[in-house]
C-alpha cells in the first residue's frame, strides 16, 4: 500500500484527480505533504470550545500551544511565494471578555517564526451586513450589554512581502461615484483640512477597476471585493446544505484564490469542515488538498464533493501506513 505521502503525490498529479481529502489530524498529515507543495492556505480552524456539541474544540487556554504547531506544519509545506490564510474568532471567555489567541498566534508567528503579517481582512458575516446598516441587531437582542461581533478576522501571512498576489485579479468596478466627485476639477486636489492628502480625480475617474477593501461580505449577489457571489449567508444559505456547524462562504476562499494563486496551483484546508475550500479550488480551476479529523464532516465534504463532480481521492489515514 502506498504511504500518505505518496497517495498525497499521486492524487495531485496529473495522474491523479487533482483534489485530495484525507480524514485524519492534521498534526499527523501535513508532514506527509511535501514541502513547496501549496501555494496557498486558506483556513479556519475550529475556535476553542464553541462548537463542542458539533465537531469538539479547544479550551482557549491551550489553545495557542495546540495551533501553533500545525501551522507551523502549514508553513513548510507551503511555496516560497505561498500565503497562509487563516480565519481565526478570538470568542469570548466565561466571564464575557474577549480571548486574544488570535493576537498571541499573530505576534509569535511574526516575532519568533519571522513571517511577514501581510494583511488583515474582515469578515462581515452574512447574517449581520443586511443588518448593520441600520445598526440593528439579528437574534440575541436585549441579552448581554456588550456589542454584538458581526465581523472575523482573517490574517494572511507569507515568508516575506514579495509573495505572489495579483491584485487586479479582485479589484472591483470603479462605479458611478468617480465622475461625480471629479466635480469638473481637473488636476490634483488636495484635501480642505490641509493634510496634504489629495489626489488627481480625473485620473483616478478614469480608472475602471479599484483595489478591494478589507471587508469581505457574503451576502451580496454583485460584485464587492472583485467576486461575483451568489448569497451564501453562513446560516441558510448554500452551505447550510452540508450542515455544518461553522461553515464559511465560498467568498472567503474565492478571494484569496483569486488573489493569490495562480491556475492549477495546490490549495490546502486542513480544517477542511464541509469542503469549502476544496469545492471552491476546484470550481475556480486549481488543485487542493482538504484534512478533516471528524469523520462526521468528512462525511459533509464528501457530499459536497460528489454533489458538485468534484473529482478527489479519499484517504483515510488511519488505514494508512505513514
Ligand atoms: C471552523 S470548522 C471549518 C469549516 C470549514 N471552513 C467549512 O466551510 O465547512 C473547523 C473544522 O476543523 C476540524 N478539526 C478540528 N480539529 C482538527 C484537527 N486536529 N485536524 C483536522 N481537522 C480538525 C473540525 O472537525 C471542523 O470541521
Amino acid at each position: 500500500m502506498k504511504s500518505i505521502r505518496q497517495q498525497i503525490i499521486h492524487g495531485l498529479s496529473n495522474d491523479g484527480p487533482g483534489h485530495v481529502l484525507v480524514l485524519g489530524d492534521c498534526l499527523d498529515i501535513l508532514e506527509h505533504v511535501p514541502s513547496n507543495t501549496v501555494q496557498a492556505f486558506i483556513t479556519s480552524p475550529p475556535y476553542d470550545t464553541r462548537r463542542k456539541a458539533t465537531y469538539g474544540g479547544v479550551h482557549e487556554a491551550g489553545y495557542l500551544e495546540w495551533l501553533l504547531p500545525r501551522i507551523r506544519l502549514m508553513v513548510m509545506a507551503l511555496t516560497p511565494t505561498g500565503v497562509l490564510v487563516c480565519n481565526i474568532s478570538p470568542g469570548r471567555k466565561s466571564d464575557g471578555s474577549l480571548s486574544i489567541y488570535d493576537m498571541q498566534l499573530v505576534s509569535t508567528l511574526v516575532v519568533e517564526d519571522g513571517l511577514a503579517f501581510a494583511q488583515k481582512l474582515n469578515w462581515l458575516k452574512g447574517n449581520f451586513s443586511k443588518f448593520v446598516k441600520n445598526n440593528t441587531l439579528m437574534g440575541g437582542a436585549g441579552t448581554g450589554s456588550v456589542h454584538r461581533d458581526c465581523c472575523e478576522p482573517i490574517y494572511v501571512f507569507a515568508r516575506n512581502m514579495k509573495f505572489y498576489r495579483d491584485i487586479n485579479a479582485v479589484k472591483n468596478p470603479i462605479g458611478d461615484w468617480a465622475s461625480t466627485r471629479v466635480n469638473g476639477k481637473s488636476g490634483r486636489v488636495n484635501s480642505s483640512t490641509g493634510s496634504g492628502f489629495g489626489c488627481d480625480r480625473v485620473k483616478a475617474a478614469e480608472n475602471e477597476f479599484a483595489r478591494p477593501h478589507n471587508v469581505v461580505r457574503d451576502d451580496f449577489d454583485e460584485c464587492e471585493n472583485g467576486i461575483i457571489v451568489t448569497p451564501t449567508a453562513t446560516n441558510g444559505g448554500e452551505n447550510n446544505t452540508y450542515k455544518h456547524s461553522a461553515v464559511f462562504p465560498t467568498t472567503i476562499p474565492a478571494h484569496f484564490i483569486a488573489y493569490a494563486t495562480r491556475a492549477m496551483d495546490v490549495v490546502c484546508d486542513p480544517f477542511v469542515g464541509s469542503g469549502t475550500t476544496m469545492y471552491t479550488a476546484f470550481r475556480d480551476g486549481r488543485r487542493s488538498i482538504g484534512i478533516d479529523s471528524s469523520p462526521d464532516s468528512i462525511e459533509k465534504a464528501k457530499q459536497r464533493l460528489n454533489d458538485n463532480n468534484v473529482p478527489y481521492l479519499f484517504i483515510d489515514a488511519s488505514k494508512v501506513l505513514a
